[in-house]
């Protein structure tokens, strides 16, 4: 396999380095490495040119069995939670794996595109064919060469909402997914709720698997399925392998109850996953006015120094219209809908992309490191502030050693009189 060598790399440090990479690994990082001497067929340079480069992006949070299907069978009118579920109950009705596969598929091509080779998908369990599960697991197999697909076993319907719920689910794990997933909120009550919550807790000690739950995505206040994941996780001693996500309700909390539950999600070492598009759009909707954001805590969960992740969520399907699969454009929205615009929050936000959901997720090797899978991203910007003000565009992204996706930037004029005057929405020294 031929050398990599990246040329005038400028870390999230802001030191400006040479890489080189080879076997797929990343062979030495240094401020200078020549690649004089080596012949041409042997060493493949790239000038980054002083941009910033990353490790990929990790988008935590995905419906990839859902996803490009919105207007199928018809669009969601209201815009609500409620109506995305029964068009998705309308649309599982002999719905075929190619579809599901190919709709997946192009959308994780959309991901790695945009600089993310580590994903999470959650898939519908109480899909009584199996087919949806069924899909997914191909696809992670067909995708390997572009990406790491982590499956969430995810009860759509609720694990006692549904018959069979809890077979169902147990089926999808023994299938192979890597995850477990839950649905708490929407049980007919809360005691099924609890008793939903402890099923996927059951199941992820039988299985060895990580947790990760739809948790509260609501608007009620008095929904506190996430103080009781905090508690089973402490008690049954899975610190670090849980996580919620949304957690909306959260918004809601009256505050003394909210910094108790802060604390016990820190001391759980969970992670909370927020999702800024849907989650911007499916909440509060019956306030009226004044309408509260429908968001999560961000700014309190980072304060308690909590592990805080961004994810997609949906793309182009019943629950949220619009989407590109680009954890950048999710880092922009949250940075403006959670009012994380201080300047010091900023890497707090490409955290949230990168570091957080690798240790969600569990990725080992993760990092532009010495000895680690050469894995990374170079952006067409040369800070986090601009990756986010912009959301760069991922130049190159390289995994394992390859370039598996070039990205050739937008090119604007304008004409001025006869002068012409390139646009690239940069500022230049110039610009005092
Ligand atoms: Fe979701």
């Amino acid at each position: 396999m031929k050398k990599l060598l990246i040329k005038n790399c400028r870390l999230r440090s802001g030191d400006l380095k040479d890489i080189l990479i080879s076997d797929g690994k990343f062979e030495k990082i240094a401020d200078t490495i020549d690649a004089a001497g080596s012949a041409a067929e042997d060493v493949e340079v790239i000038d980054a040119g002083g941009n910033l480069v990353t490790p990929p992006f990790c988008d935590a949070h995905l419906h990839l069995d859902a996803t490009l299907s919105v207007g199928k069978p018809r669009y969601n009118m209201s815009g609500t939670l409620m109506e995305g579920i029964q068009i998705w109950d309308e649309r599982k009705v002999g719905l075929s794996k190619e579809i599901i596969k190919k709709n997946a598929t192009d959308v994780i091509e959309w991901e790695v595109a945009n600089g993310s080779t580590f994903l999470r998908t959650h898939v519908d369990s109480t899909d009584t064919t199996g087919v949806v599960v069924d899909a997914l697991l191909e696809v992670r197999d067909e995708v390997k060469d572009i990406a790491d697909l982590q499956i969430v076993a995810f009860p759509q319907d609720c694990i006692y909402t549904s018959d069979d719920g809890e077979k169902m689910l147990e089926e999808a794990l023994e299938k192979g997914c890597d995850v477990v997933g839950g649905l708490p909120y929407f049980e007919y009550s809360p005691i099924d709720g609890y008793n939903d919550l402890k099923f996927v807790f059951d199941m992820a000690e039988k299985y060895d698997r990580l947790v990760d739950v739809h948790c509260d995505e609501c608007s009620d206040d008095q929904s506190r399925y996430v103080e009781y994941m905090a508690r089973e996780t402490i008690v049954r001693g899975l610190e670090g392998r849980v996580a919620a996500s949304h957690t909306t309700a959260m918004h809601n909390y009256d505050n003394e109850y909210a910094a108790k539950v802060i604390s016990n999600i820190k001391r759980a070492d969970m992670t909370i996953i927020t999702n800024p598009f849907a989650n911007a759009n499916l909440q509060n909707r019956r306030d009226g006015y004044p309408r509260r954001r429908g968001h999560t805590r961000v700014d309190e969960l980072l304060e308690a120094g909590v592990n805080i992740c961004i994810g997609s969520d949906d793309i182009m399907d019943p629950w949220y219209p619009m989407g590109k699969g680009s954890p950048l454009a999710g880092a922009n929205l949250l940075l403006n809908y959670a009012q994380i615009s201080g300047y010091a929050q900023i890497p707090l936000l490409i955290d949230m992309i990168t570091e957080n959901p690798a240790k969600t997720m569990h990725i080992d090797g993760y990092g532009i490191a010495e000895g680690n899978p050469a894995n990374m991203v170079i952006l067409d910007v040369d800070s986090e502030f601009d990756a986010v003000r912009l959301t760069a565009e991922a130049l190159y992204v390289i995994r394992k050693g390859r370039v598996i996706s070039r990205t050739v930037p937008a090119k604007r004029e304008l004409m001025r009189g006869d002068e012409k005057h390139d646009i690239d929405f940069k500022v230049t020294p110039e610009n005092k």
